[in-house]
C-alpha cells in the first residue's frame, strides 16, 4: 500500500513545494488550509491530507483520476454533474467526491462496475443533448466533455436528438474577444461561479429551472451586460460554449511560453498559447504568485497591438521634424544617434544630454538605459515615468520606513480586517487584485474609501463601503491629519509598537502636532468637505479593527504634496502598529507593470539601482569599478530639468525609451516646445507615438512577447518575462542600448537578458540572490532576495524597519496654489478606466476601443445645469495652461464643483490643460487638481486642431496612412 503526505500550504506554494511552481494539473478542489491532518484510504491507497480537503483531491493528489465535470480546483465544489461519484465503506450511496470531505480511516472506492455504469448513464444524458462534432469543433483534444466521455468508456448514445433539445440555441457573438455558443452548454455553473467567486463581479446567472436552465449575462448579451470581460469564465467553462475567437479562428494551440504581463502593476502571470510564431490566446497561469490563475481583459485579450499595422519595425533618421523619415539599416541608425550624441556633447557640454526610460521597459532594459547614460554620457540626467507617478511614494516611504516599496503581497489582503484604500480605483487600475480584495470584502472586511469620486468599489455586487470620504482634491494631507488627529486624542495609538519599533521623539513631535486643535476633524471638515463624524468613525475603524491595511494610488502622489501624503500614511500605519505583519501594511499600488522595477533599477537621477544615492563615495566607488568608467557625483537632471534646460537652450540630446512624454507629462505645450528646441530627440518605441513625432532617430522598440527579461510588480515580485516570438523589428531593446554605448566607444559585452540581470544582482544588495535560473525554479521573487532571504521576502519590516526604526513626519497642510476663481470655478482631477492602460498606445491598437473609443469628461448635473450643457454636448474645458473640447458625460460618480476625463487618447489633450504645479519634493506632477472652466463649444480647441494637422503629417512622413487607431 502507498503511503502518501501532503501539507496543508496553499495551493500554489504546496504545488511549488512538491513538484516545480509551473504545475497545471487540476485538482478538482481548493486546497484546504487545515493545521489538522487527516489519513484516509482510496483505492487501496492511504493519504494524508489537510482537513476539509476533499475526497477529489485527496484521489487526484494520491495520483487518481476520478472524472469530473463541474469541478475545478480555482472554484468552490458546486456537486451538480454527478460524475465523480465514488463508494465509501459503511456510507449509503454514492455520494460526489468534490463535495464529500475526508474523514479520518475513511476507505473510499472510485473504480467499480457500479460507478462506471453511473457515469456512463450521466455522461450518455450529457452528450445526447451535445452537438456530436467533436471532430469539427474549434476545441477538439482540448475539451473536457469529450476527455471525460473517452474516461468514462462512452461508446455509444442511445437515446438521439428526437426529444426537446437545446442544439438550436442561438449564439452570443457580442463580445469582441470570445463567443458563447449555448447549444454546447452542460449547465455545470463553472462561468456562474468564476464571475462570482474569481472576478467578483456577478454577471452571470442559470436562468430558467430543469431543461429550461440555461446561462445568462442579464436581459441582453454579454457586450451589454455587467461582464467586464476577465475571461475567468471562458477559462473555466468545460466545452467549447464559451471560447476565445481566437481560437475558433486558428484552432487550438501547440505549445506555451510563461509570461508576465506587460500592463499593469499586479503583474499577472500568463500562459501564451502558440501556433508556431503566432499567440493563439494568453492564459492566466494558476500558479502565478500575483494572479492565481485570474486575469483581467487588458492581459487576457489585448495583446493584438504585437502584430498592429501601425507597428514601425523598420530604424528610421531624419534631419529635421518637418522632413520625411528615411528607412536604414540598424547600423546607419545606431551610428547616426552616436555621431549626433558627441557632436552635442562636443558643442555644448556633457549635460547637454540625457535619457529617460520607462515603467514599460524590463529591468534589465531600464538598467543598460541608465548605466548608458551615467558611464557612457557621463552624466546622471537619467529619468524615468515614475516622475509622473510614483516618485513620491519612493520618496515618502524611504524616509519613514527606509524602503521605497510596498511591505506586502497582494495575499496578505486576505488576512486583512480593515482595508483603507485612498486614491486608488482597484477595480479599473489593478483589476485582478481588486477581484482578490473584493472577495475578502464579502467575507466581512471593512472598507474605508478616501476618493473625490465614486468609484466602483463604493458599492458594487456584495461590496459597500462603510466610509465613503468623499474629500475635496487636494486636501489628502488635511485628511491624513485629521485622521491622526482622531487616533492621538482618543488614545487609539498602539504604544507598545511606537516605542519598540519607532524612533520616539519623532513620534511624539507628530503626536503633538496632529493633537492640536487645528487638525481637529471638526475644524478640518471644512476644509476637506467630509463630516467630522465620518472621519471620526473612519479613524476609530482603522485604528480598532485588528488588521488595517492602507492601498494608495496616484490619487495620493499626484499632488503638490504627495510626497507629504505617502509619509502621512506611513505615520498612520505606524502609529497604529499596522505595519509588519500580514493583512496590514502600506501599499502603493504601481500603474504600469514595472514601475517599481524601473525605479529600482536606478532610473532616477538621484540613485543607483538599490535607491543608493550618486553622492555616496562608496556606491560610486563599487560601480566606477565594475563599469570601468568615472562617475559623477551630481545628481542629473529630472524630466522636467531637462525640459527647462531645453528651452533654456543647454539641453539638446534626449535618448527616449519607450516613453512618451507628450502625452503623458503634464503642459503638452511645454514639453512639445522643449522638445522642438533639441537638435537630437532619439525615440524607441514600438509606434510613431507623440514624442516620436518630434524625433529625429526612431528605434523600433520589441514588445514584450520578443523579448526576455523581467518585471517587478506593486508587490516587489520580480517575475520573468520570456521571448515567444522573434523580434518583428530584429531585436530586442536592450540590445538596441548596448549597441548605442558600442557605437559610442563603451561596449557592453551581454549577450543575453540574464547576463544584465547578473550583473544587477553584483551591484545590488537587494538583488543579490536574483538570477534568471532562480526565476525559472520559483517562478518569481519577491526582493530582498539575498544570502539572509534566499527565496525572496513576501512581507517587509517583521522585527525592524530597514532604517532601524520607524520615523514620523510632521504632516503640515499646505493648500495647493491651483485654486478655484472666478475664472476657473471647477476642479479637474484624472484618472484612468479598466479597457485602455496608460497613453493607450497598446490598449487603442486592440478591440478595447470598443468599451473605451474616446475620452470624454464627467460633470456633476448640477454644474452641466448651470451651463447648459447635456449628455453628449462638446464641452471646453480651460485652464491657465490651455483648453480642449471633449464629449461630456453627466453623471454623480463626480461630486458638485469636480470634473473628470482620462487620458488615454492623445488627440484628448487632457495634458493640454494640466499644469506644472508639482510635489514639492519630487516634481511629480499635481495631476489631480487643475483648476478649470468649462463651457459649451461646437468645436474642437485650437490645439486639437493644429494635433490633428501636425499628427496627419508625421504619420504620412514614415509613409504609413493616417487611420483612426483600432485593430
Ligand atoms: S457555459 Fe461552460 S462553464 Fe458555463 S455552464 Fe455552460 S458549459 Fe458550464
Ligand atoms: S468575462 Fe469575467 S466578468 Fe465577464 S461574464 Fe465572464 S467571468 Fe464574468
Ligand atoms: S493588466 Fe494588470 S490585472 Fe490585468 S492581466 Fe495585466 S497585470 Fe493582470
Ligand atoms: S465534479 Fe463532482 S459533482 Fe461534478
Amino acid at each position: 500500500m502507498d503511503d502518501i503526505k501532503y501539507s496543508n500550504t496553499p495551493q500554489h506554494d504546496h504545488e511549488h513545494s512538491r513538484t516545480s511552481y509551473d504545475d497545471q494539473k487540476d485538482y478538482g478542489t481548493p486546497a484546504s488550509q487545515s493545521d489538522v491532518q487527516i489519513t484516509l484510504t482510496i483505492d487501496d491507497r492511504e493519504i494524508t491530507v489537510p482537513e476539509g480537503t476533499s475526497i477529489m483531491r485527496a484521489s487526484i493528489l494520491a495520483g487518481i483520476n476520478v472524472p469530473k465535470l463541474c469541478a475545478t480546483d480555482s472554484l468552490e465544489p458546486f456537486g451538480s454533474c454527478r460524475l465523480c461519484v465514488v463508494e465509501i465503506e459503511g456510507r449509503r450511496g454514492f455520494p460526489a467526491s468534490c463535495t464529500t470531505p475526508v474523514a479520518e480511516g475513511l476507505i473510499v472506492r472510485t473504480q467499480t462496475p457500479k460507478l462506471a455504469d453511473i457515469r456512463r448513464g450521466t455522461m450518455e444524458l450529457y452528450i445526447s443533448d451535445h452537438p456530436l462534432d467533436c471532430l469539427t469543433c474549434a476545441t477538439n483534444g482540448d475539451c473536457e466533455l469529450q476527455d471525460m466521455a473517452g474516461a468514462v468508456g462512452l461508446r455509444e448514445v442511445r437515446y438521439g436528438y428526437e426529444g426537446e433539445n437545446h442544439l438550436k440555441a442561438e449564439k452570443d457573438e457580442s463580445n469582441p474577444y470570445f463567443s458563447f455558443d449555448p447549444s454546447k452548454c452542460i449547465v455545470c455553473s463553472r462561468c456562474v461561479r468564476a464571475c462570482e467567486e474569481t472576478q467578483g463581479t456577478f454577471a452571470l446567472t442559470i436562468s430558467g429551472r430543469g431543461f429550461d436552465s440555461k446561462v445568462s449575462a442579464g436581459i441582453s448579451n454579454f457586450l451589454d451586460s455587467e461582464c467586464v470581460s476577465c475571461g475567468a469564465c471562458v477559462q473555466a467553462c468545460p466545452t467549447a460554449t464559451l471560447i476565445e475567437k481566437t481560437v475558433i479562428e486558428h484552432g487550438v494551440p501547440e505549445h506555451s511560453v510563461t509570461t508576465t504581463c506587460a500592463y499593469c502593476g499586479v503583474g499577472c502571470s500568463f500562459d501564451a498559447e502558440m501556433k508556431g510564431e503566432e499567440v493563439i490566446r494568453m492564459v492566466a497561469n494558476k500558479n502565478g504568485g500575483a494572479n492565481h490563475g485570474h486575469s483581467c481583459i487588458k492581459g487576457r485579450f489585448a495583446w493584438g497591438y504585437a502584430t498592429h499595422k501601425d507597428r514601425i519595425t523598420t530604424p528610421m533618421i531624419r534631419k529635421n521634424i518637418h522632413d520625411e523619415w528615411q528607412q536604414v539599416s540598424w547600423d546607419e541608425a545606431i551610428n547616426y544617434a552616436a555621431s549626433e550624441i558627441q557632436r552635442i556633447q562636443t558643442k555644448y557640454g556633457k549635460d547637454a544630454v540625457g535619457g529617460i526610460t520607462s515603467s514599460r521597459c524590463t529591468n534589465e532594459e531600464v538598467y543598460v538605459v541608465q548605466k548608458l547614460v551615467r558611464a557612457v554620457f557621463g552624466v546622471n540626467n537619467v529619468d524615468t515615468c515614475a516622475r509622473v507617478c510614483h516618485s513620491p511614494t519612493g520618496y515618502g516611504l524611504k524616509q519613514t520606513i527606509g524602503e521605497s516599496a510596498g511591505t506586502q503581497t497582494f495575499d496578505s489582503v486576505m488576512k486583512s480586517d480593515v482595508i483603507f484604500v485612498i486614491g486608488a480605483n482597484p477595480t479599473d487600475g489593478h483589476p485582478v487584485f481588486a477581484s482578490q480584495m473584493k472577495r475578502r470584502l464579502r467575507e466581512g472586511a471593512k472598507l474605508i474609501i478616501a476618493d473625490p469620486r465614486v468609484i466602483d468599489l463604493v458599492s458594487s455586487p456584495h461590496v459597500k463601503a462603510d466610509y465613503h470620504l468623499k474629500l475635496r482634491p487636494g486636501t489628502n494631507v488635511a485628511l491624513i491629519s485629521a485622521l491622526g488627529h482622531v487616533i492621538v486624542t482618543e488614545g487609539l495609538v498602539d504604544e507598545v509598537f511606537v516605542k519598540e519599533r519607532c524612533e520616539w521623539d519623532s513620534f511624539v513631535a507628530w503626536r503633538d502636532f496632529v493633537a492640536l486643535n487645528q487638525n481637529s476633524p471638526e475644524v478640518l471638515s471644512l476644509v476637506i468637505g467630509v463630516p467630522a463624524e465620518d472621519i471620526r468613525a473612519a479613524a476609530r475603524l482603522f485604528a480598532t479593527g485588528r488588521n488595517a491595511a492602507i492601498y494608495y494610488g496616484l490619487g495620493v502622489t499626484e499632488h503638490s504634496q504627495g510626497s507629504t501624503m505617502v509619509m502621512g500614511i506611513a505615520n498612520l500605519a505606524m502609529a497604529t502598529g499596522n505595519i509588519g505583519r500580514e493583512g496590514v501594511g502600506v501599499n502603493p499600488l504601481r500603474g504600469q507593470n514595472n514601475v517599481q522595477g524601473s525605479c529600482d533599477m536606478g532610473s532616477m537621477p538621484h540613485e543607483y539601482p538599490g535607491y543608493r544615492h550618486v553622492s555616496d563615495e562608496a556606491t560610486r566607488k563599487l560601480f566606477e569599478a565594475a563599469w570601468g568608467r568615472p562617475l559623477s557625483n551630481d545628481p542629473g537632471l529630472r524630466i522636467p530639468n531637462m525640459l527647462d534646460n531645453a528651452i533654456d537652450g543647454s539641453f539638446k540630446a534626449l535618448y527616449c525609451v519607450g516613453e512618451d512624454i507628450v502625452q503623458s507629462d503634464p503642459n503638452t505645450q511645454h514639453v512639445t516646445h522643449a522638445l522642438e528646441s533639441m537638435e537630437c530627440v532619439i525615440v524607441q518605441d514600438l509606434f510613431l507615438n507623440e514624442t516620436a513625432m518630434f524625433a529625429h532617430v526612431f528605434f523600433p522598440g520589441a514588445t514584450f512577447l520578443e523579448k526576455s527579461g523581467t518585471f517587478t510588480n506593486a508587490e516587489r515580485r520580480i517575475s520573468p518575462v520570456r521571448r515567444v516570438m522573434t523580434p518583428k523589428n530584429g531585436k530586442e531593446d536592450w540590445e538596441v542600448t548596448a549597441a548605442l554605448s558600442n557605437a559610442l566607444g563603451y561596449p557592453m559585452h551581454y549577450k543575453h537578458a540574464s547576463d544584465i540581470m547578473d550583473e544587477v544582482a553584483s551591484l545590488t544588495p537587494t538583488f543579490k540572490g536574483v538570477s534568471f535560473k532562480k526565476l525559472d525554479e520559483l517562478g518569481s521573487i519577491q526582493w530582498p532576495c539575498n544570502d539572509k532571504q534566499p527565496l525572496g521576502t513576501p512581507t517587509m519590516h517583521i522585527d525592524e524597519f530597514v532604517r532601524g526604526k520607524g520615523k514620523f513626519f510632521v504632516t503640515e497642510y499646505v493648500p495647493t496654489t491651483e485654486k478655484v476663481t472666478p475664472k476657473y470655478p471647477l476642479i479637474l482631477t484624472t484618472g484612468r478606466i479598466l479597457s485602455q492602460y496608460n497613453v493607450g498606445a497598446q490598449t487603442r491598437r486592440t478591440k478595447n476601443v470598443e468599451w473605451h473609443k474616446e475620452d470624454l469628461v464627467e460633470i456633476h448635473p448640477h454644474d452641466a445645469e448651470e451651463r447648459g450643457i447635456k449628455e453628449g454636448d462638446w464641452v471646453g474645458i480651460a485652464s491657465r495652461a490651455g483648453e480642449t473640447v471633449l464629449h461630456a458625460k453627466i453623471s454623480e460618480r463626480v461630486q458638485p464643483g469636480v470634473i473628470y476625463t482620462t487620458f488615454h487618447h492623445p488627440e484628448s489633450g487632457a495634458n493640454v490643460i494640466t499644469t506644472e504645479n508639482s510635489d514639492w519634493a519630487t516634481n511629480c506632477p499635481e495631476f489631480k487638481v487643475t483648476a478649470v472652466q468649462v463651457t459649451r463649444v461646437s468645436q474642437l480647441s485650437e490645439w486639437q486642431r493644429n494635433y490633428q494637422t501636425f499628427s496627419e503629417e508625421q504619420i504620412a512622413f514614415t509613409g504609413k496612412k493616417p487611420e483612426a487607431s483600432e485593430a
